[in-house]
């Protein structure tokens, strides 16, 4: 008997083969947005829906498709679904973690470098035409070998982070609600500290911790202030683990070296007073911005859908 082929919405185009696989098996619908015009004229049927981290899901979207099993969402993080909601329609949520851990990690180091080493400004200056030639004091910047890391949140990608850090001769703490076994943290020579301590002894502090409300604005004006008056922070994370306005005071009073963010609490907005400093980098969410990882997540999230619309297990429930 030939398989019941289910309506499956897809928020926008995906990268890679995963629309051909879900197209194999199901009717799709690509659109702009999930909860748009053709989101709402087939709502009522959608069995799955393929979302971004820029789509909202929640109890009223979920209202909109009663018929709906999983959601998909292309990204490890998933606080821009309701979590609670989808448990209570019966609706499976996954994500795609894994696959994206060496290439966030390899972007919060190349962070890491630019803030430390002044890349960007470098970048400004010439193309301002400031360049004149050599010159022993143009843009000094801070040492990373051999300094301190401070990792909030060691789990996949600031494990990978970590194992970076040893290449560069730095010393590595973490902080995050449990400790890793012993045995993990010699291997990653890491060492645990509780999350103020962190803040004050790191040179530089990278977030890789997931948005809950136990880390919204972690990175407080207290916390700012306890750190080394020459430290850099990044954020790969998402942007409201850090109080931008606090962020955007302490730059502005020089109680902090730089920043480098990948990630901003109101995205696409950012906020003006960070935009203005010479000694932020900005990035526009690229860290999982490789061609096979981009790839690699729409497949996976793609692949779930089709295990959960077969009535198999999801490969990366949350
Ligand atoms: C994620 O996966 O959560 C990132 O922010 C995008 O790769």
């Amino acid at each position: 008997m030939a398989r019941v082929r289910d309506r499956v919405f897809v928020s926008t185009e995906l990268p890679g083969d995963a629309l051909d696989r879900l197209r194999a098996a199901h009717e799709v619908t690509v659109g702009a947005r999930i909860g748009d015009a053709a989101f709402d004229a087939g709502a009522s049927e959608w069995r799955a829906i393929v979302a971004l981290l820029t789509d909202r899901i929640d109890a009223a979207l979920l209202a909109r498709a009663p018929r709906l099993r999983v959601v998909a969402n292309v990204a490890v993080g998933v606080d821009n679904v309701d979590l609670d909601a989808c448990r209570a329609r019966g609706v499976v949520v996954t994500n795609t973690p894994g696959v994206l851990t060496e290439a966030t990690a390899d972007f919060a180091f190349a962070l890491l470098l630019a803030a430390a080493r002044r890349v960007a400004e470098g970048d400004r200056l010439v193309r301002r035409g400031e360049f004149h030639g050599w010159s022993l004091g143009m843009l000094l910047g801070a040492p990373v070998h051999g300094t301190t890391l401070g990792i909030v949140g060691l789990g996949r990608i600031g494990q990978a982070v970590a194992r970076r850090a040893r290449g560069f001769g730095m010393h590595v703490l973490y902080t995050q609600r449990t400790r890793l076994a012993e045995s993990l943290e010699r291997a990653l020579g890491a060492t645990f500290v509780d999350v103020d301590a962190l803040f004050a002894e790191s040179d530089a502090v990278t977030l890789h911790c997931p948005l809950t409300p136990a880390t919204r604005h972690l990175v407080s004006a207290e916390r700012l202030a306890r750190m080394k008056p020459t430290a850099l922070l990044v954020n790969t994370a998402r942007g409201a683990c850090v109080d931008e306005a606090a962020l955007a005071a302490a730059l502005a009073s020089d109680r902090l070296g730089g920043a480098a963010l990948d990630v901003f609490e109101d995205e696409p907005r950012i906020h003006p007073a960070l935009v203005a400093c010479e000694r932020v980098v900005l990035a526009p969410h690229i860290a999982s911005a490789d061609r096979p990882t981009r790839e690699a997540m729409a497949r996976i999230a793609a692949d779930n859908v089709l295990a959960i619309l077969s009535d198999q297990p999801a490969i990366t429930p949350v």
